[in-house]
């Protein structure tokens, strides 16, 4: 079981990069943010329970998280591996996927951080758009669709997340970056940690991430 973690602050591009890093290893995407944003759609209990935390600009407490990514890395789809975009984002829950790991006998492969300053984060956010299908993210300014409105891949309507509006991106900035560095340090601790500058264009870097995971010896499929 391949497992790679993309790491990185709001609006570093763990989102953009994490399906392109899907179709190059062969394996699945699992983003908590994805998960949680479906069930409060879907208007399920445990959806209502994260709304409130995620329109604060919060992190949704890791006793509803972790159980959340224990039921999603069971299913079939993930037993040769998954990129964990989103996951983990505080200590308890990175020793809780060792746990769960070291259950299978395997570990995290790498974690690569996305390294971007906070003036372009904010920039980033501000301007971004998701398409409803998948969650396909777009910039207004850097990566726009080719029609107005529409997604590139799946053809469904672009929307502004809740969470994307000023306050709450300060917010998510003031109250998740300390749990991010506690993250950081557990992988560069346990020696996978590889950090990528994030500033580069989307496809600079891809390859930036593709080089680093190669240092680490994860291999592409095929
Ligand atoms: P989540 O959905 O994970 O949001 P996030 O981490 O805040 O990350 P974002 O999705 O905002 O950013 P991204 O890094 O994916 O950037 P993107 O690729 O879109 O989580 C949402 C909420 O759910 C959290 O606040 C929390 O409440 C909860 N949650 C989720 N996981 C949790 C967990 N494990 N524990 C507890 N709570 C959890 O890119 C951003 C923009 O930049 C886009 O417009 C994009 O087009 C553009 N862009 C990307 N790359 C580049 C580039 N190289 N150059 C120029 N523009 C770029």
């Amino acid at each position: 079981m391949k497992v790679v973690v993309l790491l990185g602050a709001p609006g570093a591009g763990k989102g953009t990069q994490a399906p392109l890093l899907a179709a190059r290893l062969g394996i699945p995407v699992v983003a908590t943010g994805d998960l949680f944003r479906a069930a409060v759609r879907d208007g399920t209990a445990l959806g209502l329970e994260a709304r409130r935390y995620m329109d604060a600009g919060q992190l949704v407490p890791d006793e509803i998280t972790i159980r959340l990514l224990l039921e999603r890395l069971a299913r079939p789809d993930a037993g040769d591996g998954v990129i964990l975009d989103g996951f983990p984002r505080t200590a308890v829950q990175a020793a809780a996927l060792d746990t769960a790991l070291a259950a299978r006998d395997t570990s995290v492969a790498a974690a690569v951080l996305v390294d971007v300053p906070a003036d372009e984060l904010i920039r980033r956010m501000s301007g971004r758009w998701v398409c409803r299908g998948a969650g396909h993210p777009y910039h207004e300014v850097s990566s726009p669709p080719r029609t107005p409105g529409v997604c590139d891949i799946d053809g469904s309507e672009l929307y502004q997340r809740a969470d994307d509006q000023p306050a709450t991106i300060r917010a998510r900035m003031d109250q998740q970056l300390g749990a991010l560095g506690q993250v950081i340090e557990h992988y560069r601790t346990s020696g996978v940690l590889r950090t990528v500058d994030g500033l580069q264009s989307i496809e600079a870097v891809a390859g930036a991430i593709d080089a680093a995971l190669a240092e680490a010896g994860v291999a592409a499929a095929g």
